[in-house]
């Protein structure tokens, strides 16, 4: 029998190779390939025509069931982001940065889970039964009824699971569990794919909610959380810098509700407080008006907010001058700076570009490139926007305004926070009499004429 060939994994995308290479082709990551144990070659001279299997039963789509009852955990941002709480039976991946606070996070929530009747299970495969127990004391939480667990077996995990059936699960972390039917190491592509196999296949069928920590990996090696993206019902990401004490959360995938929803957390001493405004949040660090910020209406999921895009523009004493770009698509600000510099003849040449989102926040709406532009003009012009101001709306190539959804929500909460104008593309259509000053302007040229005079 031919030996089956080495197979080579990028540990970060898990996209398969034919050989090692330095970095990985389809996500782009450096020194992230390693190689795996090939998954066994399986009977390849068998049909599964030939013997006969058993006969599945069929249903129909029509049905009298009620939608599965979902159980709120009572932290309010927590339950948004699941799309309306728990969904029984459901695999949840929660992933993040080492450190971010994942585990203090699920901590808090499986705390209030249980304090709402559920039955709760939290493994740890990282700290010591000790440790958790003694961080659930700082939280406030020694109190709440999870049973807790320090083990990283997932045979012995899933013995207990089976024998406890509990409601809800947490297995943290998901690299850190190893099962004794594949011959790798515990964090590979391929125990950590069959880690999680074993344990959304349990959540399915025996109706218990499970969700999986996965940390984000910068290096070879350890399998990342998005080797099991596809396995599971939602995907949540634990996202914040970490000189800043908010975290937001981030839905990416959900089977169960709406994407791109956020929730935003404060880290504070005694471990994560919810944000129930984040506007104002991320708004409250601006102080008198200055040249290169502009306020941005902005929709996350299904809420408005608000953020302040920061821009400094300066003389660069670089060949290539820098264009450093923090919480916003580079893709987006390259493409805009092209824009401005080809459409209104404003160039950006031997200058260097720095971009920031306040507060740690990150926009990836296509809506924020008017006020992204906004911005760069009035650091470049030095020139501060009046303080009042918001700004959205998409710039397409031709430097044209085009319009972008939910106009009434974006304006009721700049409203709501104090704003009294706001600058929008010119086909928007706003239902009600908004309380502000609409400006609509037809495209990026009007825009600067109208903000700097000629330009
Ligand atoms: P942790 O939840 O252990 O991160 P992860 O599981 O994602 O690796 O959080 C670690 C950080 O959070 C640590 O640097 C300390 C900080 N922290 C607080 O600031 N306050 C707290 O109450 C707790 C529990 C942690
Ligand atoms: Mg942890």
């Amino acid at each position: 029998m031919a030996k089956a060939s080495p197979q080579f994994t990028c540990t970060a995308c898990g996209a398969v190779h034919k050989k090692w290479a330095g970095r990985c082709e389809a996500c782009g990551a450096w020194n992230t390939i390693a190689e795996e144990a090939p998954l066994s070659a399986g009977p390849a001279s068998r049909t599964l025509g030939g013997t006969k299997g058993r006969r599945i039963a069929l249903s129909t789509l029509a049905t009298e069931e009620a939608p599965p009852p979902r159980t709120l955990s009572g932290m309010a941002e927590f339950d948004r982001v699941l799309g309306g709480g728990l969904v029984p039976a459901s695999a949840i991946l929660v992933g993040g940065d080492p450190g971010i606070g994942k585990s203090t996070l699920l901590l808090q929530a499986v705390a209030a889970f249980a304090r709402k009747g559920l039955k709760c299970l939290y493994i740890s495969g990282e700290e010591a039964a000790a440790q958790v127990r003694m961080r659930a004391q700082r939280l406030g939480l020694a109190e709440a009824p999870v049973d807790l667990g320090a083990e990283t077996n997932l045979r012995d995990i899933l013995t207990t699971l089976e024998a406890e059936r509990p409601d809800l699960v947490i297995i943290d972390s998901i690299q850190t569990m190893w099962a004794d039917t594949v011959e790798a190491a515990p964090g590979s592509v391929s125990q950590v794919r069959s880690a999680a196999h074993e344990l959304v296949t349990f959540a399915k069928t025996r109706g218990v909610s499970v969700i999986l920590v996965g940390h984000v990996t910068k290096e070879g090696q350890i399998a990342g959380p998005r080797v099991v993206e596809h396995m599971v019902d939602t995907v949540l990401y634990f996202e914040g810098e970490r000189g800043h004490q908010f975290r937001i959360l981030r839905a990416v995938k959900n089977r169960f509700g709406p994407a791109s929803e956020i929730g935003v957390f404060e880290m504070t001493g005694g471990g994560l407080a919810e944000v129930a405004n984040p506007s104002a949040l991320f708004l409250s660090e601006r102080g008198q008006p200055a040249p290169g910020s502009a306020v941005f209406a902005g929709i996350e999921g299904t809420r408005p907010v608000l953020t302040e895009i920061q821009a400094l523009v300066a003389p660069s004493s670089l060949a290539s001058p820098r264009r450093t770009v923090v919480g916003l698509d580079s893709g987006r600000v390259s493409t805009i700076l092209a824009v401005l510099e080809s459409r209104c003849g404003i160039p950006f040449t031997g200058l260097d570009v720095f971009l920031n989102v306040a507060g740690g926040m990150k926009v990836s709406e296509p809506a924020a490139d008017l006020a992204l532009a906004a911005a760069l003009l009035s650091a470049r012009e030095d020139v501060a926007l009046p303080p009042d101001l918001v700004i959205f709306g998409e710039i397409s190539l031709s430097a044209a305004l085009r319009p972008v959804g939910q106009v009434e929500n974006r304006l009721k909460e700049a409203e709501k926070l104090g704003f009294t104008q706001a600058i929008l593309p010119q086909g928007t259509k706003v239902e009600g009499g908004a309380g502000m000053r609409l400006r609509k302007l037809p495209d990026l040229v009007t825009f600067v004429g109208d903000m700097f005079g000629a330009g």
